[in-house]
């Protein structure tokens, strides 16, 4: 399995590019090209109408684009399947209406977008995943949240524990425990085996777990930056670069895109030395699935 991550300043390129890299892949790997920026565009590239659920492009090319508010939406209705099952008395709280607020909450598109990568790369329905990304904050704060949700999984993990213990406690002195709810009896467990909510977290982190290890992989993750010969997006691209590595994953790969000879192209290929550049030259067409094949002979492995 391959995931590649497009980055790069608004309006350089990323969806033309990720759509060829996508049609590149296909002639040998089942490709699925997926939109995570709001704004989207990919259809307007590929011509088709999209939507959440992979649409067939062409021969083993699939392409979606993720609609953010169900995705928001899914989330929120997923958060509340999962309290309500690991703490079954909250089945009889009216608890909808804090739900509802959720949506709104700082955060809420970060944790909705990490979830809607977690579930693509876990389902390995393809052989070949590239991320078409939104803007370079909202990625990165995505980046930053896998890494973020381990360690909030530890330290809850271990208070967990801690709840358990105290409860064990509390129970050889009292007995067995219970909450009364609206004339109902519910169970407390006390031991890890009995308790719903730290199977949950462990679930959970192990998933984590192993997208953290996948986009630390290098012969599986690759985050490629595309940008244009022109000053903002070379100044972007070096925040791209510094923002990667501050959480230690490193830009593999860098697109010049609509290229032309100047002062920057020079400047870039000469400071970025280390990486593999490709350039691809300013087009007359720039969308349908023949053209992505002619602008995909311009990109070699990444
Ligand atoms: N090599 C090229 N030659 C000519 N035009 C190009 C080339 N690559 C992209 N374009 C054009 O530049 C514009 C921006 O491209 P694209 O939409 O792929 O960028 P983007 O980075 O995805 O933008 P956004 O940040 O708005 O999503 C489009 O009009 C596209 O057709
Ligand atoms: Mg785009």
């Amino acid at each position: 399995m391959k995931l590649l991550f497009v980055l790069g300043k608004g309006g350089v390129g990323k969806t033309t590019l990720s759509a060829a890299i996508a049609k590149k892949y296909a002639r040998n790997f089942r490709t699925l090209v997926v939109s995570l920026d709001p704004a989207h565009n990919l259809g307007d590239v590929l011509e088709k109408k999209l939507s959440t659920k992979p649409k067939k492009i062409d021969e083993n090319l699939y392409a979606s684009e993720v609609d953010l508010d169900e995705a928001v939406k899914d989330y929120i209705g997923e958060l509340q399947r999962t309290l309500k099952h690991v703490y079954r008395y909250l089945t009889v709280i009216n608890l909808e209406k804090y739900f509802d607020v959720l949506k709104h909450y700082p955060g809420v598109e970060e944790s909705a977008l990490l979830e809607t990568i977690r579930k693509l790369v876990k389902k390995e329905d393809y052989d070949v995943i590239i991320f078409d990304t939104p803007p370079t904050g909202l990625t990165i704060r995505i980046l930053i949240l896998i890494e973020m949700t381990l360690i909030w999984l530890r330290e809850l993990i271990e208070i967990r524990k801690k709840i358990l213990d105290r409860r064990r406690a509390i129970e050889k002195i009292q007995g067995e425990m219970c909450v009364v709810i609206n004339g109902e009896k519910f169970d407390i467990p006390t031991s890890e085996e009995k308790d719903a909510v730290i199977k949950e977290m462990r679930q959970y982190q192990a998933e984590i777990n192993d997208l953290v290890l996948k986009l630390r992989n290098k012969d599986i993750s690759r985050f490629v930056a595309v940008l244009n010969p022109e000053q903002l997006s070379y100044l972007e691209t070096k925040r791209i670069v510094e923002s990667l590595r501050n959480i230690n994953l490193e830009l593999d790969c860098m697109i010049l895109n609509k290229y032309v000879e100047n002062e920057m192209s020079r400047k870039i290929v000469e400071e970025f030395s280390n990486l593999r550049i490709y350039t691809v030259p300013r087009l007359e067409r720039v969308r349908g699935i023949e053209v992505l094949e002619n602008i995909a002979t311009f990109i070699g492995d990444i």
